[in-house]
């Protein structure tokens, strides 16, 4: 018989699954009231599950006043700017966003990269920026199609990973989380199979598992992002390599979103 620990360890751990919804620019100030109540009387107390919003800037504080202080949903904004403060019009910064009640921030969305210039180097300032707040950052990598087309995927992936993630400390990779999200799949209603999602969700465990030179890839968790919807959710989650996702158009509509939250939280935990 195996002893307790090793079979403890064999276990490994448990990673809790995480469904955040992008509300990329929709939805005023306004709407926040409506949205979140009605998501709130849709969803069970106890979900076991993480939760997350991810509003324009300009509704985090009327959501963050909506959820109240004891909402087990987490707030999230969609970007950063890594500098503190200063003279970049326009920009918010990472001490901003725990001031208004962030706990976690995306970083190097899809559509930050192809309309707003936001390049590898960019993401990982954004992404010290953020840990150096306190605020989980989420890293967004994907392929486009035409990356898909020519065989590239792996390289791309790898290379958004190695770049987003350099210099940061081992000892925090396992506080990241990583949606990917393949550029094609986006808005498309076309998601990736998790035929095609698992084997990039393995890339990415793997190559942050070589950035650490240990097994802390197996605890960051990874999120799949394009065109998930409630009908699609539990085929993504009936893998072990796929944590949660990223939901950008079905997480509209709070009784959509809270539809495929619960299908979430029939699915298993992952033990890995
Ligand atoms: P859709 O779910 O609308 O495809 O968007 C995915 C996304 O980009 C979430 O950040």
């Amino acid at each position: 018989r195996l002893p307790y620990t090793t079979l403890f360890r064999s276990r490994g751990p448990v990673r809790t699954r995480f469904i955040v919804g992008n509300w990329k620019m929709n939805k005023t100030a306004s709407d926040a009231g409506a949205f979140v109540h009605r998501l709130s009387q849709e969803l069970p107390h106890h979900a076991g599950i993480q939760i997350g919003l991810t509003p324009p800037f300009t509704a985090l504080h009327a959501v963050r006043e909506a959820l109240g202080p004891a909402s087990a949903v987490l707030l999230g904004a969609q970007n950063l700017y890594w500098e503190d403060k200063g003279a970049f019009t326009g920009e918010v910064s990472g001490a901003m966003l725990k001031d208004i009640g962030c706990q976690f921030v995306l970083v190097g969305h899809s559509e930050r990269r192809q309309y707003f210039g936001d390049q590898d180097s960019w993401t990982n300032k954004k992404v010290l920026a953020a840990l150096r707040h306190g605020l989980q950052p989420i890293l967004c990598v994907g392929e486009t199609l035409q990356d898909r087309d020519s065989g590239q995927t792996d390289l791309v992936i790898q290379r958004q990973l190695r770049a987003g993630l350099a210099g940061i400390e081992a000892h925090t990779l396992p506080t990241l989380t990583i949606a990917y999200e393949p550029v094609w799949a986006i808005g498309t209603g076309r998601a990736a199979s998790p035929e095609q999602a698992v084997p990039v969700h393995r890339l990415i465990r793997r190559t942050i598992g070589e950035l650490s030179g240990t097994d802390i890839g197996n605890h960051v968790r990874i999120l799949y992002g394009g065109s998930v919807t409630p009908h699609n959710i539990a085929d993504f989650l009936a893998s072990e390599e796929i944590d949660g996702a990223l939901v950008g158009g079905a997480c509209l509509d709070p009784v959509s979103f809270a539809t495929l939250v619960k299908v979430a939280i029939g699915s298993k935990p992952t033990t890995v």
